[in-house]
């Protein structure tokens, strides 16, 4: 298994439309058009939280940075987060994806029923790291960035 690493970093961008595949996986995500100079973390999976700036919610996050190379094989990177808490679809939003930590490297799977088995196991990952220290304090740093007081 992976070591889960602590990464401090923040993206802004809009989310834009994907391939339309995840949601016939189970795992829906907004894809995310980072903005031109905001820094995009090396390909992995993440835990981190997703602030909606127009109304300042926060959603607990996996975040898959990558190539999908399971279903693709280009190497355009796609930038894509699966909120935990809400089936909200926000397409030309803004968002903030604030990374709380790094969980494994992106896989080529065999078949998509694998990566969903592992999807399901980072969501896990990612809502205790979500709930730890480092979790709550990002989180802090969040909601004082976008001075939101919306609870999540
Ligand atoms: C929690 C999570 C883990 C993922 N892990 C992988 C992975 O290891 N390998 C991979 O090819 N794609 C991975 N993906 C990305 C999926 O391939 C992608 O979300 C899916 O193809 C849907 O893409 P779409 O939104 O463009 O339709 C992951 C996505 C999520 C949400």
């Amino acid at each position: 298994m992976d070591e889960v690493l602590p990464v401090s970093a923040h993206l802004t961008g809009a989310v834009v439309h994907g391939a339309g595949r995840g949601r016939g996986l189970g795992f829906p995500t907004a894809n995310v058009a980072a903005d031109p100079g905001s820094p995009v973390p090396p390909p992995a999976i993440y835990s981190g939280w997703v602030v909606r700036h127009s109304t300042g919610t926060v959603h607990r996050g996996t975040i898959s940075i990558g190539s999908n190379p399971t279903f693709c094989d280009t190497p355009e990177v796609h930038v894509e987060v699966y909120c935990h808490d809400t089936t909200d679809e926000f397409y030309g939003e803004r968002v903030g994806l604030w990374f709380v930590a790094r969980i494994r490297d992106t896989v080529k799977f065999t078949s998509a029923d694998d990566l969903v088995r592992a999807a399901r196991q980072d969501v896990l990952r990612s809502e205790a790291l979500l709930s730890s220290e480092r979790g709550r304090r990002v989180l802090t740093g969040a909601l004082t960035a976008h001075d939101t007081t919306v609870p999540v």
